[in-house]
């Protein structure tokens, strides 16, 4: 392995490791890898840098400086956005590739609970930091990597060989895995899945782990880790981590406005007294997005006269929608509309009574069975488990 870093970048390596292991000593194997495979070894010139939700390109040689602060904080950093054609417009930016934040990037190498000659699969390639770090662990022969976006992975094959690293780096859609070097006793994804694939079970040895964040159309959160068994199956646990940007072959995005509300829609009209705010945040929404998988939010301000934000709702068949608005006052009643084959709203007031009568659980207190059945969520024991729609 080669080492290009100058002293400043050294320096900064090191205060990232220092962040990194405040409060929680990250094993010696990592320090040894992040120092072999310096961060910034692996970020392109271009980065992006979010300036409140909107993001700004950053060229290191014009900002040298901001460049590497960028690479040295915990802080994710955006590679590339809108799949690699950059808008005009920079307000419609939205991140496709990043390097993760180093501490999410250690805690989930940490949870893969890695021993030597283990055989591990990354779904996602990015920057190639990861298997960077992976190979360094485990050797190059045992770590593959696979990214959907050619661009990405020629250039991550290109820094990995640079730093000194040579794991398989494959350009293709790692919901399929990648059978030709399977079976594999690790896989982790760094992209997001409303489902798990099947083929990742096949493809992991009984015994082995999966390891991937989890996104759920009505919230993005939360890290799951589940045991493959002799079965084909796959069971396992939730644990409250950050959100990831989900994989491409997965995104089946609902517009409200454009795919499922009509003018001539005439809805139910009601009230309620359950905050609107609570049903989307944290913990319940995390509970909500399980008891009931196939709902769509978003809000809009001003939809009318007299209405300062209105929620609006949809099931993910596009068959029923709701709308609560807020209009402006003290926030103790909302009206509610209610239209199409479901009744949504009172779908979330339910689920919203279930995950308090449950004691308000977190997402460590949920989990999911896979099988080529289906999905099966379940709160602390597979005993109390519902099919996740
Ligand atoms: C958060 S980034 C990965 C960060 C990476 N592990 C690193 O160390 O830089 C997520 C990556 O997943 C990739 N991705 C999205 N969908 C994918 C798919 N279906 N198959 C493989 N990669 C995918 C994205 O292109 C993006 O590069």
């Amino acid at each position: 392995m080669t080492n290009h870093q100058l002293p400043l970048e050294q320096a900064a390596m090191r205060g990232l490791l220092q962040t990194v292991s405040d409060g929680h000593d990250l094993a010696p194997e990592w320090i040894k890898a992040a120092t072999a495979a310096p961060r910034h070894s692996f970020l392109p010139d271009h980065i992006w840098i979010d300036l409140d939700g909107t993001y700004r390109a950053l060229e290191r040689r014009a900002d040298i400086s901001a460049w590497l602060a960028a690479a040295y904080a915990d802080e994710p950093v955006v590679t590339q956005v809108n799949d690699g054609v950059e808008p005009g417009d920079p307000s419609k930016a939205w991140p496709s590739s990043s390097s993760s934040a180093p501490s999410v990037v250690f805690r989930m190498l940490e949870a893969l609970d890695l021993r030597p000659g283990m055989r591990v699969l990354e779904i996602g390639t990015g920057t190639g930091w990861t298997s960077a770090l992976l190979s360094h662990r485990l050797g190059d022969a045992n770590v593959t990597t696979i990214e959907v976006d050619r661009g990405l992975a020629d250039r991550a094959r290109a820094a990995l060989g640079t730093a000194g690293f040579a794991p398989e780096v494959v350009c293709g859609d790692g919901a399929l895995g990648w059978g030709v070097r399977a079976p594999y006793d690790r896989i982790v994804s760094t992209c997001s899945v409303r489902r798990v694939p099947l083929a990742w079970i096949e493809q992991t040895k009984p015994g082995g782990v999966i390891l991937t964040p989890w996104d759920n159309p009505w919230i993005c959160w939360g890290l799951l880790r589940l045991t493959v068994g002799d079965d084909e199956t796959a069971v396992g646990r939730f644990s409250a981590d950050s959100s990831f940007m989900l994989m491409r072959t997965q995104r089946d995005d609902v517009d409200l406005l454009r795919d499922v509300v009509r003018d001539d829609h005439e809805a139910e009209v009601s009230e309620t007294v359950l905050p609107r705010r609570s049903v989307v945040h944290a913990e319940a929404a995390f509970a909500i997005g399980h008891r009931i998988g196939d709902i769509w939010h978003a809000w809009q301000d001003n939809p009318a006269e007299g209405v300062a934000d209105r929620l609006w709702i949809a099931s993910a068949d596009r068959s029923s929608w709701a709308a609560v608005d807020h209009d402006g006052g003290d926030e103790d009643v909302f009206t509610v509309r209610q239209y199409g084959l479901r009744r949504l709203w009172d779908e979330i007031e339910a689920a919203h009574q279930w995950w308090i009568a449950n004691g308000r659980p977190g997402p460590d207190r949920f989990g999911l069975t896979v099988t080529s059945e289906g999905h099966q969520a379940w709160l602390d024991t597979p005993a109390h488990s519902w099919p996740l729609n």
